[in-house]
């Protein structure tokens, strides 16, 4: 098994394993990343063959700073805002990518956009700053799979397939990061994640619409069942079934479940984004008929929670 404690040692040999085009799972503070050169078609390739994922889905650049994001993308006033209050931290911006600027056309799925984040992970950056190249990273799992939040979800999903598996403890955010468009004339969200929609709406001074799943500028990413665990989610559950999981939040979770898990028994948002795919992937092995997954609500962190459940109950 490739999965390492992410000591300096560790970095320095992912470093050299990216360098050589190979294959790095990595922590940052939303979920575990695998990453390849971002310049290097052939490094990137091996991405989505280790994911088995559609090929028109585009990746999301990490970059140490804001001043390496905009040598490759034309950043605006809004962008500059947007990276001046989130970077490093959980949002990814989609911007005009520059031409030249070395960046595979594999890594952008041939757009004329390309999507960055500077990740806040102590882990990601130390890799960032020895590395000194830009990381296409996906979330470190199988397409269509819960995305990984501890480096043995990485292990389990995807083998000895990464050249190295740094492991840096469970992720503190537990969602993706949020993904704003500033393509447009005005800023749009194609993705809710770890920055809830009313921080960033703070921030612009506006509010900030989500892209319609068929607009043309939406997330191509966005695959309808995407985060599927293998067991028959069901959701807004107010009682169990006695063959039912239970994917509980707040204090009236129903008694009689096969396991309860408890996303956050004293109701904080927060607290239940970091333990969802945990949860989840939990949950899917213990043998159950179904997951049920009681309400929650949705307001703040809740919106990009609710997005991953309504997506893991999808029917396939
Ligand atoms: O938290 C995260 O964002 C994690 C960690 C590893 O950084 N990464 C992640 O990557 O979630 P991935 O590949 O699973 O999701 C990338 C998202 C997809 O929804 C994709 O469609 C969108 O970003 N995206 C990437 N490039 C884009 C572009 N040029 N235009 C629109 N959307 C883009
Ligand atoms: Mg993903």
């Amino acid at each position: 098994m490739p999965v390492l404690p992410a000591t300096d040692e560790t970095i320095a040999h992912a470093a050299e394993a990216l360098a050589a085009g190979g294959l790095v799972a990595f922590p940052t503070e939303t979920v575990y990343g695998l990453g390849a050169d971002a310049r290097e078609a052939k490094a990137v390739a091996k991405i989505f063959a280790a994911k088995e994922r559609p090929q028109f889905n585009p990746l999301i650049v990490h970059v140490p700073d804001l001043a390496t994001a905009e040598t490759l993308a034309a950043f605006g006033d809004e962008a500059r805002t947007l990276a001046a209050a989130f970077w490093p931290g959980p949002l990814t911006i989609v911007a005009p990518k520059r031409p030249h600027c070395g960046i595979a056309d594999l890594v952008t799925a041939g757009l004329g956009t390309i999507a960055l984040r500077v990740p806040g992970h102590p882990v990601a950056r130390a890799l960032l700053e020895r590395a000194r190249l830009p990381i296409a990273a996906p979330s470190a799992n199988r397409s269509g799979r819960i995305s990984p939040t501890e480096a043995a979800h990485v292990a389990a999903d995807l083998g000895d397939i990464p050249d190295v598996i740094m492991d840096g403890g469970p992720c503190e955010r537990g969602l993706e990061s949020t993904v704003v468009s500033v393509v447009g004339d005005t800023p749009m969200l194609l993705r809710l994640g770890a920055v809830p929609r009313s921080e960033i709406e703070a921030v612009l001074g506006h509010p900030i619409v989500l892209a319609a799943k068929d607009a043309p500028i939406a997330s191509p990413g966005q695959l309808e069942r995407h985060y599927a665990p293998q067991t028959p989610v069901r959701l807004n559950a107010t009682r169990v079934e006695p063959d039912e999981a239970l994917l509980a939040f707040g204090t009236n979770a129903p008694n009689g479940a096969v396991t309860t898990l408890n996303l956050s028994a004293k109701g904080d948002l927060t607290e239940a984004a970091t333990r969802l795919f945990a949860a989840l992937r939990t949950l899917d092995e213990s043998g159950a008929c179904a997951i049920a997954v009681m309400p929650i609500p949705d307001e703040g962190l809740g919106e990009a929670i609710n997005d991953r459940l309504r997506r893991a109950a999808k029917a396939r």
